[in-house]
């Protein structure tokens, strides 16, 4: 612990900023250049669509053949598995939400159709809900979440909390200083499941704005989940800054002391604590931007108490205590190992990091856009190589 907190992780969060600020930057200019393009392309729509109409001969979609490779091209009659996929977004991320599902769906969905969710602490706005209806191949539904869902609960010390989070903004804390960081990161840890449009699903894939898939993806991973018997699978998994969660690992310790009937037979342990005891955390996690999991688990009773628990400290507030650490130590720590899986097939990029296919043929069979020299999955804070061994031992 003492070793990772030192100065390669204060360099990675000070260049992490640093690509944040200009990422930042890149969005105003791109946001202005995609307004730019929309108005065209809505005034292009008309013409295109009474074209199609009047050339009946253009053949619809799904009788074109399938190409070599892409067996597992679902028939007409494919059942799709309980899913859906969820993107927590603000009406101001439309267009790089819009890019987001252009993309699985041009990877994967266009054949599956499975639904989205959509979900915002203020109303979507009608623009957003017909672009993204447009785009979206399944059905797509908007939700707003409940007030006590989202904001910081009456009884946490305000000035302690803000407090925090001026201390964290002057120590360049990546999001150190964001309320809505914070209240996004408990929403996600103990609330989407929950959600009165995602109870209806068991399995959901999270998406979140402007993220890209590099990869055709050849084989429904919903399907793989469930008759697999996984709960949780990730495509990258790093070290968390320490400064985010002084107190959680004791938390954790004092909650697997009085609740041990929930720890599981040959959990994964020893894949977030390095001597495999719990003594202590060696601050690895699944990056949950991107997730596909199961939700009766988070439901569950473990996993229920255990948020709850965590809540009651008040660190989602207190210290900034990301859903990322939390799901994946419930996920290491309630599950057996064996349900916890790793997509390599999946390329996948949140800026600033990417996962590019590796194993065998699957850069080739995917045809990725990925660089496989590029890959997070060799990065120096990057866990795999921990988790990929933890699982051989
Ligand atoms: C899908 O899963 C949810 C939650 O587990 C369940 O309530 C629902 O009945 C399931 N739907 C179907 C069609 O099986």
């Amino acid at each position: 612990m003492r070793l990772l907190a030192s100065s390669p992780v204060r360099i990675a969060a000070s260049v992490m900023g640093l690509v944040i600020l200009l990422h930042f930057l890149a969005t105003f200019t791109h946001d202005g250049y995609a307004r730019a393009t929309s108005l065209q392309r809505f005034t292009q729509s008309s013409s295109e669509t009474s074209k199609s109409v009047q050339n009946p001969s253009i053949p619809p979609s799904h009788d074109i053949e399938p190409l070599p490779g892409s067996e597992a091209y679902p028939s007409s009659s494919y059942t799709r598995v309980n899913a859906t996929f969820v993107i927590l977004c603000r009406n101001d991320q439309l267009w790089d939400t819009m890019r987001s599902v252009r993309e699985i769906e041009d990877k994967f969905n266009h054949k599956y159709h499975y639904p989205y969710v959509f979900l915002n602490e203020v109303p979507f706005t009608e623009e957003f809900k017909y672009r993204l209806k447009t785009m979206a191949s399944g059905k797509a539904e908007f939700g707003l979440i409940p007030r006590d869902h989202w904001f910081q609960p009456d009884w946490i010390d305000e000035a302690k909390a803000s407090k925090s989070r001026e201390k964290m903004q002057s120590e360049n804390i990546i999001y150190g200083g964001s309320l809505s960081y914070r209240n996004m990161c408990r929403f996600n840890s103990g609330f989407f499941f929950r959600h009165p449009l995602m109870e209806k699903y068991k399995w959901y894939w999270r998406i979140e704005p402007d993220v890209h898939f590099h990869c055709n993806i050849l084989f429904d991973p919903f399907r793989y989940m469930e008759e697999n018997n996984k709960i949780y699978a990730f495509t990258i998994s790093m070290i968390e800054y320490e400064a985010t969660i002084p107190t959680l690992w004791g938390h954790v310790k004092d909650f697997v002391k009085k609740y041990p009937q929930y720890v599981a037979k040959n959990n994964a342990m020893g894949f977030i604590s390095d001597d495999g005891s719990g003594d202590r955390y060696n601050l690895c996690h699944f990056w949950s931007n991107f997730e596909i999991a199961n939700m009766e688990f988070w439901r569950g009773e473990a996993y229920m108490k255990f948020f709850e628990y965590l809540d009651s400290q008040g660190g989602f507030y207190y210290e900034r205590w990301g859903d990322a650490p939390v799901h994946s130590i419930a996920a290491s720590i309630f599950a057996p190992r064996e349900q916890i899986h790793f997509f390599d097939e999946i390329g996948y990029e949140h800026a600033p990091y990417t996962h590019c296919p590796k194993e065998g043929d699957n850069w080739e069979k995917g045809k990725c856009t990925c660089r496989p020299d590029n890959n997070f999955d060799f990065d120096g804070i990057s866990c795999l190589n921990k988790f990929q061994n933890f699982m051989k031992s």
